[in-house]
């Protein structure tokens, strides 16, 4: 085997140099060995997150993202207290044991309401992400105090100027405040990137890998960029399916006991390609369980989303996991 991916498997760290060059070369093997550690740091078993995605109004204007507060021409919605819980509720009986809350940063979820939001939702036996955006220390802290286990955060790109680029009026500083917030509350703390950005450097990926092991994130999404049409960035490229798969793969190396999910972006690039990641160093998958409103969440053109709103699900995923040698974990999912 290749002396860099020994060096992975034995030591979980390696130079920026050395992941440039697992990057920029064939990932067969490096897809074998993070297989391998998967399943002796995390076993065999998948974890679900049933995602709701409960508002798509956003005030703020990222250059990739379809529902950027400056796209008129989506049609905007926010769901009701009741109508999170009634999601909620379906995905409980269905059997996820984690509930992921993601949105837009809509300001009407207010500190107080998202604390509602949140001692009702922890009223059933459920770990609860949120995925909600940057928040101040004391909105982060009362959304721990009223229950919330974990929260996403992708920091998109460590490459500052390409950061600051692709987020106009955001402050790449304040981003990392957001991270470092959430690690020192106790969160279980997933941040990730984006692949194939405009103007991204192979370099740059590496220290995107790099910022994760040095953050110990406990959870890590990666997935290929994809042209939306209603955005300044709708003429270009869509990222390397390849490329999102090896960065999955190296993060599994060095953070072997960490959840990575077999990101949705993955599988809209390639028909098999949420199995092609759990094959390859992922073990969580993220199921869309919100009801109807949400086709209008369209962060990317033609987001792939298993309907999950029927009652068998769990039964179909286990028998689609099965296939692979994989089964349907029965925990919440937390970082052993
Ligand atoms: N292509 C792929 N992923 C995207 N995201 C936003 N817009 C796009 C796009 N056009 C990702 C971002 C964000 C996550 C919720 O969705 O990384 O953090």
């Amino acid at each position: 085997m290749n002396e860099i991916l020994k060096k992975a498997i034995n030591t979980h760290t390696l130079s920026k140099d050395e992941i440039i060059n697992l990057l920029e070369s064939d990932g067969s093997e490096l897809y074998k060995a993070a297989d391998s550690v998967r399943k002796i740091a995390v076993g065999d078993g998948v974890h679900l997150r049933g995602l709701i995605e409960f508002s798509n109004i956003c005030s703020k204007t990222c250059k990739y993202c379809g529902i950027r507060g400056a796209n008129l021409s989506i049609s905007r919605y926010r769901l009701s207290v009741e109508d999170i819980l009634k999601d909620v509720k379906q995905g409980v009986e269905s059997g996820f044991k984690t509930i992921v809350l993601q949105s837009g940063e809509d300001a009407y979820f207010s500190k107080e309401l998202m604390c509602e939001i949140i001692t009702e939702i922890k009223k059933f036996d459920v770990a609860l992400t949120l995925s909600i955006g940057e928040r101040s220390y004391d909105d982060y802290k009362a959304f721990r105090e009223a229950g919330a286990d974990r929260y996403l955060l992708r920091i998109e790109t460590t490459d500052k100027g390409l950061y600051n680029n692709m987020h106009p009026n955001m402050s790449f500083e304040n981003r990392i405040r957001c991270l470092n917030d959430l690690k020192s509350l106790g969160y279980e703390t997933g941040t990730g990137c984006l692949i194939g950005l405009p103007g991204q450097s192979i370099k740059s990926l590496a220290e995107d890998i790099l910022f994760f092991k040095e953050l110990n994130a406990d959870m890590i999404g990666v997935g290929p960029f994809l042209p939306h049409p209603n955005t300044p960035l709708k003429d270009e490229p869509c990222g390397s399916f390849d490329l999102a798969l090896k960065v999955m793969a190296i993060t599994r190396l060095l953070l072997p006991d960490i959840n990575i999910p077999a990101t949705t972006a993955m599988e809209t690039l390639n028909p098999n390609g949420r199995v092609i990641a759990l094959q390859s160093g992922a073990n969580v998958f993220m199921p869309n369980i919100t009801g109807e409103s949400s086709k209008n969440y369209e962060i990317y053109p033609n987001k792939s989303g298993i309907n999950a709103s029927n009652s068998d699900i769990m039964v179909k995923l286990d028998e689609m996991l099965n296939l692979i040698g994989r089964h349907v974990a029965k925990d919440k999912g937390f970082r052993k």
